[in-house]
């Protein structure tokens, strides 16, 4: 089997804390913040209103520790400044009239043309131009949820920026029109994105917290990275086709999800693991079936994502219940959420098949491979 990049960590789920930092001395504007990312249990895949980013049914995510995967974003307003700017990565990249980027840079000036009218103490800065410095800590558009992460941070950074008052619920309906899943990292632990049924205004599709961080510590992500390259298509075109084209997409939305929403969130609130594992994993696959039923046809997943679908399943043969989950957004990359105590484990099995990993790390210590008992090879 072949890997060609993989690094392997443990990720403790779920937190997030708001340790952004701000100043505003004299005449300097600037706020820094840093967003998680989260990776659906049950996948948004499919827009019924691609202008304001509605959604073709709802879903729902965990949050990911904010020391791990996470974009970090600088926002400054300053009145020198010629134009809007955004930086990703060290690179410039263009806002659109009109494009996502414009559209959350200029609903939250709107933000805070409001606050200064209601606080004429305020100093105005809504009408400076902003410049956004925005950096991610793992791979860009390779699947591991990079625009929810990096819309999060830019929403939550001009937020600071301009000391609003605004809610997560409120800020979640500004990122949901940066990127859909982005919505869901206004909060942490477990998020429900509701899809809403006011196709007018969108206002009543929002993130909701199911639960917090706090209520189920022992939940861990151990995340695989198959492949860092930037995806052939991208989450926003591959679900446009997939709309279009797929008759199983209209089963899924209409007949499936529906049920496992208030089954996974019921899951989660009674801390039922096997339950919470086996919703996700056929949620992902169904994901996955529907890229297939994209046509032209979407493959998102690889020969190596296939063969960690198939350890999981042999390591869940071992048990009542499983105690692996693994979950495929659009890309390669396997993230399988389990128990604190089932981790190592977990993680000494992946090691086993794929010994090119970079590195496995619990706990700060490095992770020898293994096999568990009665594992079928
Ligand atoms: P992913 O699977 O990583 O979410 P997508 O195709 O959904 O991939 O989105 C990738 C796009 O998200 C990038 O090309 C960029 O436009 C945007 N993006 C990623 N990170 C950031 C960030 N930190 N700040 C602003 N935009 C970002
Ligand atoms: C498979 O939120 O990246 O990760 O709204 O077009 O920016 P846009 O798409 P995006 O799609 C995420 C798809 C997914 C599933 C999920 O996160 O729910
Ligand atoms: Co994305």
């Amino acid at each position: 089997m072949l890997v060609r990049y993989a690094f392997i960590e443990t990720y403790k789920t779920p937190f997030y804390c708001n340790n952004f930092s701000s100043h505003s001395t004299m005449s300097i504007y600037q706020a820094t913040t840093s967003a998680p990312v989260n990776i659906a249990c049950i996948k948004y895949w499919g827009k019924r209103n691609e202008s304001l980013i509605l959604p073709t049914n709802s879903s729902l995510s965990v949050t990911l520790s904010q020391d791990n995967l996470r974009s970090t974003t600088t926002a400054r307003a300053d009145p020198s400044f010629a134009a809007d700017c955004l930086w990703l990565n060290g690179k410039v990249d263009p806002i659109k009239p009109g494009g996502r980027l414009h559209t959350c840079i200029s609903e939250m000036k709107r933000l805070r043309t409001a606050f200064e009218a209601a606080n004429p103490d305020q100093p105005k800065i809504a009408s400076f131009n902003v410049h956004i410095c925005s950096f991610n800590n793992f791979p860009t558009a390779a699947g591991l949820a990079s625009s929810a992460s990096g819309f999060a941070a830019l929403v939550y950074a001009l937020a600071k920026l301009y000391a609003l008052p605004q809610t997560p619920e409120e800020l979640s309906l500004i990122a949901r029109r940066g990127s859909g899943s982005a919505c869901r990292s206004l909060f942490g632990g477990f998020v429900a994105w509701d899809m809403g049924s006011d196709d007018v205004t969108g206002l009543d599709s929002k993130a909701r917290q199911v639960a917090s961080e706090s209520h189920w510590p022992e939940m861990e992500a151990l995340i695989c990275v198959v492949n860092d390259a930037k995806k052939g298509t991208s989450s926003t075109s591959g679900m446009q086709r997939t709309v279009v084209t797929s008759a199983l997409l209209q089963h899924r939305i209409g007949y499936v999800v529906p049920s496992r929403m208030a089954d996974i969130e019921s899951a989660i609130a009674d801390k039922r693991f096997g339950d919470f594992a086996e919703i996700t994993m056929r949620d992902s696959n169904q994901f996955h079936a529907v890229a297939l039923d994209t046509y032209p046809p979407i493959f998102y997943m690889n020969d190596v994502s296939r063969a960690i679908i198939a350890i999981i399943t042999e390591y869940n043969r071992l048990s009542d219940q499983p105690k692996a989950a693994y979950t495929y957004d659009a890309g390669p990359n396997a993230v399988i959420y389990a128990l604190t105590p089932n981790v190592r484990e977990i993680a000494q099995l992946v090691l086993y098949y794929f010994p090119q990993a970079e590195k496995v790390i619990i706990g700060g210590q490095e992770v020898e491979a293994a096999l568990p008992e009665g594992f079928n090879e």
